[in-house]
């Protein structure tokens, strides 16, 4: 990805985050974010238990500080002990984990009928993904232009934020998403990420 100088860079994830939080149910019952960073996401969350989980000790250190609401977990979210969520969010934090064993692992923290909402990173690996790469990349400069004229730009990433450089490509993960998630709607977005979006059966 070409990168624009650092006064232009902007928050892909934040910008997503807007149209995250309008997929989910308000007031839901349960509610768990995965691999939740410094905990943006989990503190907008509109549910009676939040409960947001990273692997990161930092990460949970200070995303603890800055919320009681909260229910802060410092674990694996392959391996750790949780239940099961009427709501599952994963904001850039699925290309973390192996694909397929993640994305089983998400659904099976869902809840019967819960919604599993993702936004993920893919890789760029077919034509069409390049086609959108012609508009992506001024797209990208306007809108961090934009920002930095307004001033609401600011830091894409946390220099204590744990970050990979690689993640599945979209029919990877349409592939897994049939698999394992059938029904999920999987949507192309700009700026290199997908969204899926999943209805768990009511009886599993
Ligand atoms: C790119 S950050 C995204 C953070 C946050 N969701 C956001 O959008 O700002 C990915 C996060 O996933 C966490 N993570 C990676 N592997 C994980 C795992 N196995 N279990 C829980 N969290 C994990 C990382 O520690 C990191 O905080």
């Amino acid at each position: 990805m070409l990168q624009l100088p650092e006064r232009l860079r902007w928050d892909h994830n934040a910008w997503y985050r807007r149209w995250l939080l309008r997929q989910l149910p308000s007031g839901a019952g349960s509610a768990l974010d995965v691999g939740c960073g410094l905990g943006a996401l989990a503190r907008s969350v509109d549910a009676r238990e939040v409960t947001a989980i990273d692997a990161s000790a930092r990460m949970i250190e200070r995303a603890s500080a800055t919320s009681d609401r909260v229910r802060w977990v410092h674990g694996d979210v392959l391996t750790h002990d949780l239940g099961r969520y009427d709501v599952v969010t994963a904001e850039a934090s699925l290309h973390h984990l192996p694909l397929r064993e993640g994305l089983a692992r998400l659904a099976a923290l869902t809840a019967p009928g819960g919604l599993l909402v993702v936004v993920g990173l893919y890789r760029l690996s077919t034509p069409a993904d390049r086609a959108v790469e012609a508009f992506t990349l001024p797209a990208n400069a306007v809108v961090g232009l934009a920002k930095a004229v307004r001033g609401t730009g600011g830091k894409p990433h946390d220099p204590e934020m744990p970050m990979v450089m690689t993640a599945p490509t979209l029919p990877e993960i349409r592939a897994a998403a049939a698999e394992i998630v059938p029904g999920a709607r999987v949507r192309r977005r700009v700026f290199w990420r997908y969204s899926l979006v999943w209805r768990a059966p009511e009886s599993l």
